[in-house]
C-alpha cells in the first residue's frame, strides 16, 4: 500500500504542474483580451500612452504597484489611483465594477507576467477576497494611502 501510494503521488505531481499551467494559461488570455480597455492609457505594450508633455497613464514595465503585493493592486483596480496629477491628464477611475472576479483576476495575473514582468498569478478566488477586503474604502487610492500601505507590511 505503501508503495502504491507513492507512485500515486510521483504520478500526480506534473498533473499538478500541468493543472496550474493551464489555469494560469487562461488567466493570461482573459487578462489580454481585457487590458484592451486599460490599453487606452496604458499602452498596448503597457508603456504608458503619451500625449505632448503629459501622459495617459504610467508604464506597467517594473511598476512596484503591478509587482509588489497583489492586494494593493486590486485596490487600485477596484478603487482608480490619484497620486501625482500633474503629470497626467486625468486621475485613473475606479475599475472594480467593470469587472467580474475572473476578470480582475485575469487582468492582474496579465500585467504581473507581460512587459517584462513576471510576478505571482493570482486567482479569481483571490480577486474575491480582495474585493471583499477593500468594500469599506471609498475613493481612489492617493499617495498617502500607499505610503500607509506600504508601511502596514
Ligand atoms: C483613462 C485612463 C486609464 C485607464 C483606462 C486605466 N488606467 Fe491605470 N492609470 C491611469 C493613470 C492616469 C494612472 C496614474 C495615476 C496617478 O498616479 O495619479 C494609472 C495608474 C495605474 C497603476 C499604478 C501604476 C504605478 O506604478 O503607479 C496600475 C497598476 C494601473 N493603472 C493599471 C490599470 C489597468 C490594469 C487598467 C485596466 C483594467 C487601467 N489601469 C486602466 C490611467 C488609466
Amino acid at each position: 500500500m505503501k508503495n502504491i501510494s507513492f507512485f500515486a503521488a510521483l504520478l500526480a505531481l506534473p498533473s499538478i504542474a500541468l493543472a496550474d499551467d493551464a489555469a494560469k494559461a487562461k488567466l493570461m488570455e482573459i487578462g489580454k483580451a481585457n487590458f484592451a480597455v486599460c490599453a487606452a492609457c496604458h499602452g498596448p505594450e503597457g508603456k504608458g500612452v503619451v500625449m505632448g508633455a503629459m501622459k495617459m497613464g504610467p508604464t506597467m514595465e517594473a511598476s512596484k504597484i503591478v509587482n509588489g503585493d497583489p492586494a494593493v493592486l486590486a485596490l487600485v483596480l477596484l478603487n482608480g489611483i490619484q497620486k501625482e496629477g500633474a503629470e497626467y491628464i486625468g486621475p485613473m477611475a475606479a475599475m472594480g465594477a467593470t469587472m467580474d472576479d475572473e476578470k480582475l483576476a485575469g487582468v492582474m495575473t496579465y500585467v504581473r507576467n507581460s512587459f517584462g514582468n513576471a510576478s505571482s498569478v493570482v486567482t479569481a478566488e483571490d480577486a474575491k477576497k480582495f474585493r471583499e477586503q477593500w468594500k469599506s474604502m471609498t475613493g481612489p487610492v492617493s499617495r498617502a494611502k500607499l505610503t500607509e500601505l506600504g508601511e502596514k507590511k
